[in-house]
């Protein structure tokens, strides 16, 4: 027994359920650039795990490419203020460039990150995200590949935090809320 499931008030997805959603967004990717080379841009830290998962679902040619932006820190809601904390490091001016993100809730740190990278002048811009939660959107945003829609929880694991911690579940758990309230 994880010692971190105690902390869990309810299992999301399995990863079984994971990985089987990552292929579908995978060959689905895999033929909408089949004649392209697409830059994937993960968001650090929560993407990494996605993106590794989802990169080894695509069967065309891709770069990798990573952009850190500050997190919420110790809260569990967002400031809105976001701040880049690592750039990225290819060229991707003319490319196809695709955004994988963890997870959407007010939609701030995905709205300012594609208008971050829209500067850069890609071919196209499009955006992959694992989960969204439509009830806490602040603003008017949308994606072109969302893993799945869930509610307002607080979620963690599979590349998710709080406060640093239970990124290594493999899984997708609800956060029991006197943990973070
Ligand atoms: P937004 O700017 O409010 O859309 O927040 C997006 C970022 O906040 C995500 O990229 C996550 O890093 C973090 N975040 C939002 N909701 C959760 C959650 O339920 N668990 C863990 N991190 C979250
Ligand atoms: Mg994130």
């Amino acid at each position: 027994m994880n010692k971190m499931n105690c902390d869990l008030a309810a299992l999301l997805f399995d990863e079984f359920r994971i990985q089987s959603r990552v292929r579908e967004i995978g060959m689905q990717i895999t033929q909408e650039y089949k004649d392209k080379v697409p830059i994937l841009v993960g968001i650090l830290k929560g993407g990494f795990m996605f993106l590794a998962d989802l990169c080894r679902s695509i069967s065309i040619p891709v770069e990798l490419d990573f952009l850190a932006i500050s997190s919420y820190g110790k809260e569990a809601s967002s400031s809105g203020v976001v701040k880049i904390r690592k750039d990225i490091d290819l060229d991707i001016t003319g490319r196809d460039v695709i955004i994988v993100e963890d997870i959407v809730d007010t939609g701030l740190s995905l709205q300012y990150i594609k208008e971050y990278l829209s500067k850069h002048s890609p071919a196209t811009l499009k955006t992959c995200v694992l989960l969204d939660k439509p009830a806490a959107h602040k603003i008017d945003v949308s994606f072109d590949y969302v893993g799945f829609e869930i509610g307002n929880e607080f979620i963690v694991g599979y590349g998710l935090d709080y406060n640093e911690q239970y990124r290594n579940l493999p899984y997708l758990g609800i956060l029991k809320e006197e943990l973070y309230k």
